[in-house]
């Protein structure tokens, strides 16, 4: 499955409200509400992270024991993806109880020491919640799948079938074939946007939604920062369950491909995101990051709320699933996101669990380093939020199943050879070149590890000045520290170039960071003009740059290599 391509669209008063709530009165009120604007937030796979007990399988504790990486390289957060028990068919998206901790991944006890010492190092949590689906073993569905009359028979979308027995309707799960999947204690079929065992909740159910918004309530008084929302934009379907239109050719499944008009960011959505706001609001500085993955930026803007009572963080997975190396493109997705976000901050993503590492979708074989530099360098040098996905620090690859038979996903059983499923992207994080590359001590680790782990891992890069673990480290660091980085306007520069992409930082009293990015195979010889800018500098003081024979000493003499980054200030 590549989700980013598969879809289609893939307080009585303020007193009243701080006195009575006890989240707040136990918390303080010392939280930055602001912290996220310029945060990096690191995605962490738990299965894959660390493995505290030798099962082969990462779990919480494994987490805990490398915080301190993740102090050093200075995250604001991270967000997991889901650790609550579940029968594993889409490896924790299946989740059956919402409060509590899956065995194989620790205990209850594992949860809070790990927030407590992620808190210690200046770290929040944020959880992944899976708002659209249960499991099928979830004992909500136990109970709504029993019979038609029970009391929660409405929590599902369920719907009899046609006079022939076939399903109400002709929609596709993302996951392949028919998304309704027949009952026989209810004679009725039931909708699953994903795996059949992942039944989609009825959001039009208020006991559904006051259900779920406790389940929010109770991980916030455990002290997490926020959620990162599961498949958000899909939570309705249309009532009158109109067919999809078909679109052209087949998905890797043999499916017809269809629109998601009518399964995917129905406008109903939003009321259900401005009182997941409501709720998360009574708890000081927690955010809701949305899985958004939306075409245009008038779409992504909708999602912050037309008062900002929406999402904080709707992730803009533009940029960061183009898939090619395009200079007008990124300058054009940059500017929408300076100008049609009404100023909210996006968040950048290129890489998670579910679609195939950066080098593989961006590398040319011949310059990967240099290119997974240049897309560290658009991810955290424009004015953003920036997720950082396990791995993509090092500039891990994906190595995908050489055969049917070892595939753990799914979809990638079902989809073989097209589709071969989220394996690739999902192998244990390479901590150094011993057994297991550290993450484990089991005989076997549930997916390999990469073959390359000897050279591609953290301790080797951390002992290595001038590796990709590095270069990410000083971004991070620079963009906290440096003024014009951190508070400074967005401002495109030398805009008709076909190949290099460049802008400025730029803070109010004029001063300027300078990012050139060579999107090019060839060499670029670069001159600017930063005078409409408002800047009046012509010197360049280097911050950082791909190669350390990129150091132009003014703005009329840039030389960058074949997909070479420069970033520096400008300087009187
Ligand atoms: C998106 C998650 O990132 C993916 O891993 C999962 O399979 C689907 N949603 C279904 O929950």
């Amino acid at each position: 499955m590549r989700l980013a391509r598969l879809r289609t669209s893939c307080f009585l008063a303020v007193f009243l409200g701080f006195f009575c709530s006890p989240a707040r009165a136990a918390e303080g009120s010392k939280e930055d509400p602001n912290w996220w604007r310029h945060a990096v937030i690191y995605e962490i796979y738990p299965r894959s992270f660390g493995d505290s007990n030798g099962d082969g399988i990462g779990d919480l504790n494994g987490i805990t024991q490398h915080l301190d990486y993740l102090k050093g390289l200075a995250v604001e957060a991270v967000w997991l993806t889901p650790f609550y028990p579940s029968p594993q068919v889409d490896f924790g998206y299946d989740i059956s109880n919402y409060e509590a901790i899956d065995p194989q991944y620790g205990t209850m006890a594992d949860f809070d020491r790990l927030v407590a010492e992620a808190k210690k190092r200046g770290i929040r949590i944020i959880n992944d919640m899976v708002l659209n689906h249960t499991s099928d073993q979830d004992p909500w569905f136990k109970e709504s799948e029993s019979s038609r009359t029970n009391p929660k028979a409405d929590w599902y979308v369920w719907r009899d079938g046609k006079p022939d027995g076939q399903p109400p309707n002709n929609w596709i799960s993302i996951f392949g074939h028919s998304a309704w999947q027949y009952e026989d204690s209810r004679k009725q079929f039931y909708y699953h946007e994903f795996y059949k065992e992942q039944p989609d909740l009825n959001w039009r159910n208020n006991d559904v939604r006051k259900a779920m918004y406790d389940t929010l309530r109770f991980w916030m008084k455990k002290g997490v920062s926020g959620f990162r929302l599961d498949a958000i934009t899909m939570l309705f379907e249309d009532a009158d369950l109109r067919d999809e239109p078909y679109a052209e050719g087949q998905n890797a499944y043999g499916d017809r491909n269809t629109t998601r008009q009518f399964t995917d960011n129905l406008p109903e959505v939003h009321d259900v995101l401005k009182q997941l706001h409501e709720v998360t609001d009574e708890f000081p500085g927690r955010i809701l990051i949305g899985e958004t993955y939306l075409h245009t930026a008038e779409d992504l803007a909708k999602m912050y709320g037309a008062k900002n009572d929406e999402l904080q963080l709707p992730m803009d997975t533009q940029l960061g699933f183009l898939n090619k190396l395009s200079a007008p493109d990124f300058r054009s997705m940059l500017t929408d996101a300076e100008t049609k976000l009404n100023g909210n901050t996006p968040l950048f993503v290129f890489e998670n669990h579910d679609n195939k590492r950066l080098v593989d979708r961006y590398g040319d074989g011949v310059h990967n380093d240099a290119i997974a530099r240049l897309l560290a360098t658009l991810l955290l040098t424009p004015r953003d939020a920036a997720l950082i996905y396990e791995g993509q620090e090092l500039g891990v690859a994906n190595v995908d199943p050489k055969r049917v038979e070892d595939v753990k996903d799914p979809i990638g059983r079902l989809g073989w050879p097209k589709e071969k499923g989220r394996d690739g992207e999902r192998l244990p994080m390479p901590w150094n070149g011993d057994t297991d590359a550290g993450f484990s001590t089991a005989k076997a680790t549930w997916l390999p590890v990469s073959p390359d782990y000897k050279t591609v891992n953290v301790a080797t890069e951390s002992g290595d000045p001038n590796s990709l673990l590095n270069y990410y480290k000083t971004l991070i660091k620079l963009r906290k520290q440096d003024v014009q980085l951190r508070e400074g306007e967005f401002v495109g520069v030398d805009t008709e170039n076909p190949n290099v992409l460049s802008f400025l930082r730029k803070t109010k009293d004029a001063k300027a960071v300078l990012v050139s990015l060579n999107l090019s195979a060839s060499a670029q010889e670069l001159k600017f003009d930063l005078k409409a800018a408002g800047v009046q500098g012509r010197h360049l003081k280097k911050l950082l740059a791909s190669a350390s024979d990129i150091n132009p000493s003014d703005v009329d003499h840039v030389s960058l290599p074949p997909y070479g980054s420069y970033v520096g200030h400008v300087q009187p």
